[in-house]
């Protein structure tokens, strides 16, 4: 609640509290950059080099109205780099972003990107959008009746009919940032330029967790102007550690939706590499030689050869045809008379040819092969 902001809907409306059985309040994790702050001061980590590079891959839980991109329960993958301030890292996140993205296959995407100051320029910002907003009371919905009392940077990216113009019009971020944020703000630009990164100065762009300073970020698919399209996003948040009893700390991260991810990979038909067949199948015929199959099998994994191993006490005619239809490339049948001379029968499935080969050949032949 102190990280993310009271006012803000995560913690008004969507978090899952309860208690437990000895009546301690328990919250199921709305989101994962408190926790990391949390980490970081606990663990003593401004004691390391800075800035401290860590990532997450976490479950989280927010109470919203669940449809398709937005769910109840959904997975995150995000970074975080925490202990500095240059907008060269800034920089560095966002890039990491895009490429995270553009390697995925992902395409047609945009980098929305805005930067609302801090403790020092944003009060008196706030002031205008208040002086601006009253005049247009009436016109606005319910919820932003209230946000223009306790939270009122989120009246910027209301999506209901009515409030869009409105929010269009009004006084922009960056025109109130101090020389210290706009200095920060123009050298990023600059970066994200050298970088060839497409960028879009929105100043609707205000994100719904209070902890942000300065920039933040979104990455969504093109024309798609709803809330639940967006892939990643996230921002700098310099007051956060020191917020939560840390030293003053500046720090930036993103995170990404893991279900938005799919959604998009399927929406845009990525072809999704299968995992690869294993190399070898093991067959085997009689109790002795199914003991040196179990043997060999794991010998050949531990040196790094993907094998499937025959269950149960198939016929060989099933066990081959079970061989082909696994996609394995290579056989490997031993049967008693095998164990006797020590030998195996290495066939090569592709080609249908075969030949005896000693035991101790087999993962040599197999990784020549
Ligand atoms: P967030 O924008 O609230 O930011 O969530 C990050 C991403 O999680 C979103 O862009 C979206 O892809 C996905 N997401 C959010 N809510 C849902 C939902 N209900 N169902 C499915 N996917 C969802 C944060 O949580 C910040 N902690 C990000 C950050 C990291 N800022 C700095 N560092």
């Amino acid at each position: 609640m102190r990280s993310i902001g009271e006012e803000t809907d995560i913690v008004a409306k969507e978090m899952y509290t309860l208690e437990d059985k000895s009546g301690d309040s328990l919250t199921l994790r709305p989101e994962g950059t408190a926790s990391v702050c949390r980490a970081y001061i606990e663990h003593g980590m401004h004691t390391l080099s800075q800035p401290v590079k860590l990532y997450y891959y976490a479950s989280i839980f927010r109470y919203e109205r669940p449809q398709a991109g937005r769910y109840r329960e959904h997975h995150q993958f995000g970074v975080e780099a925490l202990g500095e301030a240059d907008p060269a890292l800034d920089a560095e996140v966002i890039d990491m972003a895009w490429q995270f993205y553009v390697n995925l296959g992902l395409s047609g995407l945009v980098l929305n990107l805005n930067s609302i100051g801090c403790n020092i320029c944003r009060p008196a910002y706030l002031n205008s959008l208040k002086e601006y907003y009253s005049g247009y009371q009436e016109s606005l919905c319910p919820d932003c009746r209230r946000r223009l009392v306790k939270n009122t940077l989120r009246l910027l990216d209301c999506k209901k009919t009515a409030c869009v113009p409105i929010a269009e019009r009004a006084p922009r971020s960056t025109d109130s940032l101090c020389g210290e944020c706009a200095g920060h703000f123009e050298q990023l630009k600059k970066y994200l330029g050298i970088l060839a990164l497409p960028y879009t100065v929105n100043h609707r762009l205000v994100r719904g967790l209070d902890y942000y300073t300065k920039t933040v970020f979104e990455i969504a698919p093109e024309g798609e102007d709803v809330a639940q399209a967006t892939v990643g996003a996230g921002g700098r948040y310099d007051n956060l550690i020191e917020q939560l009893g840390g030293k003053p700390t500046p720090a930036i991260g993103f995170a990404t939706g893991i279900e938005r991810l799919v959604l998009n990979l399927k929406k845009q038909k990525v072809h999704i590499p299968g995992t690869a067949p294993a190399k070898v199948f093991m067959a085997c015929l009689g109790q002795s030689a199914k003991d040196e199959a179990v043997r060999l099998a794991s010998e050949m994994r531990r040196s790094g050869i993907n094998v499937i191993l025959a269950f149960g006490g198939r016929s060989l005619k099933s066990q081959l045809k079970q061989a082909n239809s696994s996609g394995a490339r290579y056989a490997v049948i031993i049967g008693e008379d095998e164990i006797k001379s020590g030998s195996v029968l290495f066939r090569d499935l592709d080609k249908a040819e075969q030949r005896n080969i000693h035991l101790d050949e087999v993962i040599t032949t197999v990784k020549r092969l």
